[in-house]
């Protein structure tokens, strides 16, 4: 079932997320619905608070890893530094440059609750780490500078009064 994106103002997306403590199958529909709405969006990469659930979980596609979900991710052993465009499906429209760390691994669980260890770098580290904001109520324009910051929202309301298009690839 695609369920609704949640967007900037909503405060479900600035709520510290809570740990998953039941592997069970309401965790096992949620992720289904996560993947179907990351897919429809089109995004990649989704974290619940973003459908209005207040849980450790993210789902995300790089391209390459296929369908995958991470329960209770900590991230650990950053290295590097990319600066690249990233956007949000919850502030849909604008993409802006922002520093992450080149690689990073994110250890979690499954939705079956086996657990996983994943190493990642560019795209796939990108993602780890935006989406785990996202469970702690982090935005990526948080990261940004007060310039970056005042140029996504000026974005964003010209976007709203339909005066630029809206631009698509976004997690
Ligand atoms: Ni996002």
């Amino acid at each position: 079932m695609i369920l609704p994106i949640r967007t900037l103002g909503d405060p479900v997306l600035r709520a510290p997320a809570k740990p998953v403590t039941s592997f069970d199958r309401r965790l096992r529909r949620l992720v289904e619905d996560m993947l179907e709405t990351m897919y429809d969006a089109p995004g990649v990469g989704l974290a619940a608070p973003q459908v209005g659930v207040s849980l450790r979980v993210f789902t995300f596609d790089d391209g390459e890893t296929g369908p995958m979900a991470v329960v209770n991710p900590e991230l650990v052993d950053p290295s590097g530094e990319l600066l690249e465009e990233e956007g949000c499906l919850s502030i849909p429209g604008p993409f802006h440059p922002v520093a992450r760390a080149r690689r990073v691994t994110c250890r979690g669980a499954d939705p079956t609750g086996r657990p996983v260890e994943l190493r990642g770098e560019g795209l796939l580290a990108r993602i780890f780490q935006h989406e785990t904001d996202h469970l702690d109520g982090r935005l990526y324009i948080d990261r940004l500078d007060e310039e970056g910051r005042r140029r996504v929202l000026a974005e964003l309301r010209r976007i709203e009064l339909g005066l630029e298009p809206s631009r698509e690839r976004t997690r």
